[in-house]
């Protein structure tokens, strides 16, 4: 049956409404402003190389898309039935059609699979450029970050320098997790027992916003970090701040007001030295991530909050009211003790990383 054309023309009619809906909702999803957690405005050479991939393949299938489409629209009108029309010519076969639309569709796939496969070749090679290496683990629910060259380690903020590759080793301390941050290179699975690659360098300061990709348990959702890129003064000025926090006075830390000195006291004494580490150097792997430089951190609790005294307090006061299912206990703090501890852990300070405490974003 033909559509008739009055139909035709009221459906018409909505045309141009549709256009501006479409076009307003593929602006919005491309903006990039507040949490750019976006793979459509790359930031460092691996992701580039991705989206060169993605744009290619969007573009080649746009355009088929408007030639396939367009020739079945004008079929549609061209070959329409008309009332009392005989019934068409029959054809079966053509030998000559059917060679050309394989042949064409085999040539795109072709101008897709070369520059794919050399990607896929090209972000599986090992830097040489006198990487940066810093060794990525993945806990429920937390990132801890280890930098070999400096015998550091933090957590949740993963700083890097801009203009030098960073050679990521990543494994998981229990379950599969897995690593990504749209803005500068792909997704990558840790495995336990195993160590996945992952490199990219990024020119652009600023924080990028990663997150957990795969299901690692009732937190999932809540185990972001940021990648907080520094030009290499701000970067070595990040890394000698971190290796002094958290330093004893009597070993060249400055003395502490009266409530920091309480905070710490209450911190060696009430169970949290069992599961964390407050200097940075040399620190082993604890169950709970290492807090040297928590004071300017800009997340707590991976991501899920931003690092205020309120959400420090709200956090220690009861961390299964805040995150359901984390390792650490409600520890019983009283209101005075939990006011100790967040002066305490705001003392264990680093330089403020340029743009690391607002998860503002890097820019487009
Ligand atoms: Cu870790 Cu999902």
């Amino acid at each position: 049956m033909a559509l008739r054309l009055p139909s035709l023309r009221r459906a018409a009619r909505w045309v141009p409404a549709l256009c501006i809906t479409l076009a307003m909702l593929a602006l919005a999803g491309c903006s990039t402003d507040g949490y750019p957690q976006t793979t459509l405005a790359p930031k460092a050479d691996f992701a580039e190389l991705l989206d060169q991939v993605f744009r290619r393949s969007f573009q080649l299938a746009t355009i088929v898309f408007f030639l396939v489409e367009g020739a079945l629209v004008w079929a549609l009108f061209r070959f329409r039935g008309k009332p009392g029309d005989a019934e068409p010519e029959q054809n079966h076969g053509n030998t000559m059609l059917e060679v050309v639309w394989t042949a064409i569709p085999a040539v795109i796939l072709v101008f897709i699979a070369v520059p794919t496969i050399q990607v896929i070749f090209k972000t599986a090679e090992t830097p040489t450029d006198n990487p940066l290496v810093i060794e990525v683990t993945g806990h429920q629910w937390w990132w801890e970050f280890r930098y070999p060259e400096y015998n550091l380690v933090t957590a949740g903020d993963m700083h890097v320098p801009t203009g030098r590759t960073v050679d990521l080793r990543m494994t998981t301390g229990d379950v599969v997790h897995s690593f990504w941050t749209p803005q500068l290179a792909g997704k990558r699975d840790v495995f336990p027992g195993r160590d996945n690659r992952l490199w990219f360098k990024t020119e652009t300061p600023g924080t990028y916003p990663g997150q957990c990709a795969e299901f690692c348990g009732t937190q999932h959702a809540r185990m972001a970090f940021q990648v907080i890129a520094q030009d290499p003064d701000a970067f070595d000025a990040w890394r000698g701040g971190m290796a002094e926090v958290g330093a004893p006075a009597d070993s060249g830390g400055s003395a502490p007001s009266p409530l920091v000195a309480q905070g710490q006291q209450l911190f060696a004494t009430k169970a949290c030295v069992g599961c964390h580490v407050v200097t940075a150097v040399g620190a082993p792997t604890m169950v709970g991530p290492n807090l040297a430089g928590i004071g300017t951190r800009s997340t707590i609790a991976s991501g899920w909050l931003p690092n205020t005294d309120e959400n420090l307090a709200r956090w220690l006061k009861n961390p299964q009211e805040v995150k359901v299912g984390v390792l650490m206990p409600n520890l019983g703090l009283t209101d005075e003790e939990i006011t100790a501890l967040v002066a305490y852990l705001r003392s264990l300070s680093v330089v403020p990383a340029p743009g690391a405490v607002a998860m503002t974003a890097a820019g487009n």
